[in-house]
């Protein structure tokens, strides 16, 4: 039997580097006032082909949809946004102070072809931003994005804004993009033919170099943004500068989602492959809306943690301090190894993490053991030690050897 395509286990090895990264978004959200919300892995359909849009690959070629038992259309979450969403509206958390400032460390399911930093079951850590239209929330959510990647040691990431408009100017700019493309409309792929009908800002996501070509002489969205949002866009620009955070506007950035307005961005690295986009989002002014909710402007974003991980180990960074064991009891017989077994439990009592022998083992084979664990100290009982009520300590750091009087134990591994 072996893994699913796409999917990984995290073995305890790896799993350590994810509960720092976790800890740390956790903490860096904190600090923003971002409270963590949680929602189901799966939602009815309907909720990504409203929220995502249903020209996007997303979509169209990439989600995991099933029918349950009962015959309801189900689908495994792509991405965090829309059920964060659908939770707000439903929850009706319109209704209480705002903006509501959310973040979720959660699964994502994609049907993609898995390559270096792309899988069918991935992670996010994503944050949305519900109830303002201000600029200053735009920026906040991506100092928020940069000042985790500082925590954590990441550099080298390059971030590109754009503005991709309003409902206004999207129809003015959607006109001039589908008369360009009409002109080009031989040298386009089927799909795209397609995309020109129904949503022509979707041929930007196309992988085919024909298009490609095509797309890169096209009218650009930002030169047809409206007053108000070209206004937005300035001030979310000053107030990055403000801060320090280092910008490229790149006027051909859509980003791959249905919902955004205004505000998009995207930090990318070069040292991670082909998939370097480590963390994408931007505006949403309508997608509130879309789901049944109240005119409701929101701003988010999210990061690949699995890319985050292969970034980090790039550029030599370290995870924190695995936490290893403080003590590791030795017991040469039975009897020892009960003393071992009710003095560990003792010590964890205590908050210090002790480990036994499990495996009948003798003692030679448990100071390897203890060894291997990365044991700080190993405590020896012996039926020596057994009969004159003493224990061996031995400090695996500076080979220091100590006999320590039972009664006296605890105290004395709580003061190594
Ligand atoms: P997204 O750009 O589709 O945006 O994904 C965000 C991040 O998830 C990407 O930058 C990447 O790091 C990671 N990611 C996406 N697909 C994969 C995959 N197949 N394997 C590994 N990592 C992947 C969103 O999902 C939006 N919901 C972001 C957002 C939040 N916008 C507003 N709020």
């Amino acid at each position: 039997m072996n893994l699913p395509k796409g999917t990984k286990d995290m073995l305890p090895q790896e799993a350590y580097k994810w509960q720092y990264i976790e800890k740390t978004a956790r903490e860096i959200s904190a600090l923003f006032n971002v409270k963590e919300i949680r929602t189901p892995t799966f939602e009815h359909t309907e909720v990504f082909l409203r929220g995502v849009g249903e020209t996007t690959d997303i979509v169209n070629k990439e989600m995991y949809t099933f029918l349950d038992k009962g015959e309801r259309s189900i689908t495994l979450k792509p991405e965090g946004t829309a059920g964060v969403a659908r939770a707000f509206v439903e929850n009706g958390l319109y209704s209480s102070a705002l903006p509501q400032k959310l973040y979720y460390i959660t699964s994502c399911f994609r049907y993609e072809r898995p390559q270096a930093g792309r899988l069918r079951e991935f992670h996010q850590y994503g944050v949305e931003f519900l109830g303002s239209d201000k600029p200053d929330i735009d920026a906040e959510a991506i100092i928020l994005a940069k000042t985790l990647f500082d925590k954590l040691g990441v550099s080298g990431l390059t971030l590109y804004i754009n503005s991709i408009g309003c409902k206004n100017c999207r129809a003015e700019y959607e006109k001039a993009l589908k008369e360009y493309l009409n002109k080009n409309i031989d040298g386009l792929c089927e799909l795209c033919k397609d995309r020109l009908v129904k949503n022509p800002l979707r041929i930007f996501d196309c992988k085919n170099l024909d298009c490609k070509k095509i797309v890169k002489n096209a009218p650009k969205i930002l030169d047809y943004i409206c007053e108000d949002c070209s206004t937005h866009f300035a001030k979310v620009k000053s107030l990055l500068e403000k801060a320090g955070v280092e910008y490229k506007v790149d006027a051909e950035i859509v980003r791959g989602l249905d919902y955004y307005t205004k505000t998009v961005f995207e930090f990318v690295s070069t040292n991670i492959g082909a998939q370097g986009t480590v963390c994408g989002g931007g505006r949403y002014d309508k997608l509130i809306e879309e789901l049944g909710g109240p005119n409701t402007p929101g701003i988010g974003f999210a990061m690949g943690i699995e890319r985050l991980i292969l970034l980090m180990e790039s550029v030599g960074v370290g995870f924190g301090e695995q936490d290893l064991v403080k003590v590791y009891i030795a017991g040469m017989g039975d009897e020892e190894k009960d003393l071992a077994f009710t003095l560990a439990n003792s010590l964890r009592v205590k908050g210090i993490k002790a480990e036994v022998d499990h495996m009948g083992r003798g003692i030679k084979a448990q100071f390897k053991y203890a060894d291997k664990i990365g044991a700080k100290l190993v405590a020896v009982i012996g039926s020596d030690e057994m009969a004159n009520g003493v224990i061996k300590v031995k400090n695996m750091e500076d080979g220091n050897e100590q006999t320590v009087k039972v009664s006296e134990f605890i105290e004395y591994v709580a003061r190594a």
